[in-house]
């Protein structure tokens, strides 16, 4: 997977109070083994010294339209020619407004008019001005012309008012910035994902569920989204942000689950099961508050429906693929569930393994597949064993194309 290693990141700084969260932008790009050169309007120097972005970049900062970069090069050409992505963070509405209109009088507005790499546009502004429909139409004008827009993320905003309008977290950003350098492997493919527990409802203030986070799912569907799949996350209760640009189909119940499932089946080319859900549900749910008795209390459940086995009976030429969560004889009833509910592959993980299973932002796996390989994966980040099981399911859909 081709990521920020080595890439060249331009970042344009323009005149909002959220200038000062540049520097820190640069901190993480550069983390990320980017190379980082800035660009300032001049505006945004009343907000922040180009110094100290000069200083954190480690290479001059842009200002002039006409400044020398090396001999005789133009600075907007070569810096147009030369990035890998323009990402303009904060971008104002006066800069939106620009681009929108093609005008080209200073240095960015001449570089976004030159460059044919990706340009991210990063809004940061006051709540009226993001809700003014002049804004508006000129970001669904940019939207439309193939320019990535982030949209501005809620909250306590610099002129003390609450509302739409603040810089998206940084993180965000370059999830964002990652996702569009990274290689679209998975272009073209619906990847259906179902993450977290289930909620099997006793009566109005109790339900029965399990100690799933919801972490495994939602790193599968991060990083089928930045592989360029669309992705519809079907997701039982968890407390964790949904990944930018997923269908998120919230549920609670192993009945909900399965009704969203089999609903979003039939576009989705990949489904991937990690949501850890309730076999049993109570077979009553009543409807007031159950009373507490003398003695003990005897709880009826019934089966849920096995939403993977309904799939795998459907599953016609989608690739379906399943977690396996054991104590005990890991391999053989991991195995043993894959050929019974007809997946391509299961994912085992060992519930008592340390730093594997619930919660945990790590997981242990082994990943079976119906020729009797096993591939053993050593402790790693759930986001990086995600994209080991994409990288799976995206060898048996070459391994198919070749084989058609
Ligand atoms: O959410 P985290 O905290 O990150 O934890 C991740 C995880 C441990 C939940 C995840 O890695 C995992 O193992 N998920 C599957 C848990 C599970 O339910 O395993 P199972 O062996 O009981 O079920 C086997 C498969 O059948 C699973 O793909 C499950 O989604 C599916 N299933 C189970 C029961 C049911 N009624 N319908 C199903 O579709």
């Amino acid at each position: 997977m081709i990521m920020m290693k080595g890439k060249k990141i331009l970042l344009a700084v323009t005149g909002g109070i959220a200038a000062y969260k540049s520097a820190e932008l640069i901190r993480l790009f550069i983390k990320n083994d980017a190379q980082v050169k800035v660009l300032m309007t001049k505006n945004a120097q009343e907000f922040i010294t180009p110094l100290t972005l000069q200083t954190l970049s480690s290479h001059p900062v842009y200002r002039e339209t006409f400044s020398l970069i090396k001999d005789f090069d133009i600075a907007h050409i070569a810096l147009a020619q030369e990035a890998d992505i323009l990402v303009i963070a904060p971008a104002t509405a006066n800069i939106i407004g620009k681009i929108a209109a093609g005008l080209a009088d200073d240095l960015l507005t001449t570089v976004v008019m030159a460059t044919k790499a990706p340009v991210l546009i990063c809004p940061s502004m006051n709540t009226n001005m993001y809700e003014n429909v002049i804004v508006k139409e000129n970001i669904q004008k940019l939207t439309s012309r193939g320019y990535h827009m982030m949209e501005a993320d809620s909250g306590e905003l610099a002129c003390k008012s609450e509302g739409v309008g603040r810089l998206p977290e940084l993180s965000d950003i370059v999830e964002k910035v990652k996702s569009i350098l990274a290689e679209k492997d998975l272009a073209g493919e619906t990847v259906l994902v179902t993450a977290g527990p289930t909620r099997e409802p006793l009566d109005p203030v109790r339900f029965i569920t399990n100690y799933s986070s919801g972490k495994m799912g939602y790193a599968l569907a991060s990083r089928a989204r930045r592989r360029g799949a669309s992705v519809i996350l079907i997701s039982g209760p968890t407390v964790l942000s949904v990944p930018r640009g997923v269908t998120y189909v919230p549920v609670s119940t192993a009945v909900e689950m399965r009704h969203a499932v089999m609903k979003n089946l039939k576009q989705s080319t990949i489904v991937i099961k990690s949501a850890a859900v309730a076999d049993y549900r109570p077979s009553v749910c009543a409807d007031a508050k159950i009373k507490k008795k003398d003695g003990p209390w005897t709880l009826y459940l019934e089966r849920n429906p096995d939403i993977i086995a309904e799939i795998g009976k459907k599953k016609k030429e989608r690739i379906l693929i399943g977690f396996a969560m054991e104590s005990e004889d890991l391999i053989k009833n991991a195995k043993a569930k894959m050929l019974a509910k007809n997946m391509d592959l299961i994912v085992a993980n060992d519930v008592k393994q340390k730093d594997a299973g619930f919660q945990s932002d790590t997981n242990i796996v082994k990943i079976l597949d119906r020729d009797g390989g096993i591939e053993e994966l050593p402790v790693m980040d759930k986001m990086d064993v995600a994209d080991r099981i994409l990288d799976r399911a995206k060898m048996i859909i070459t391994r198919r194309r070749k084989v058609a």
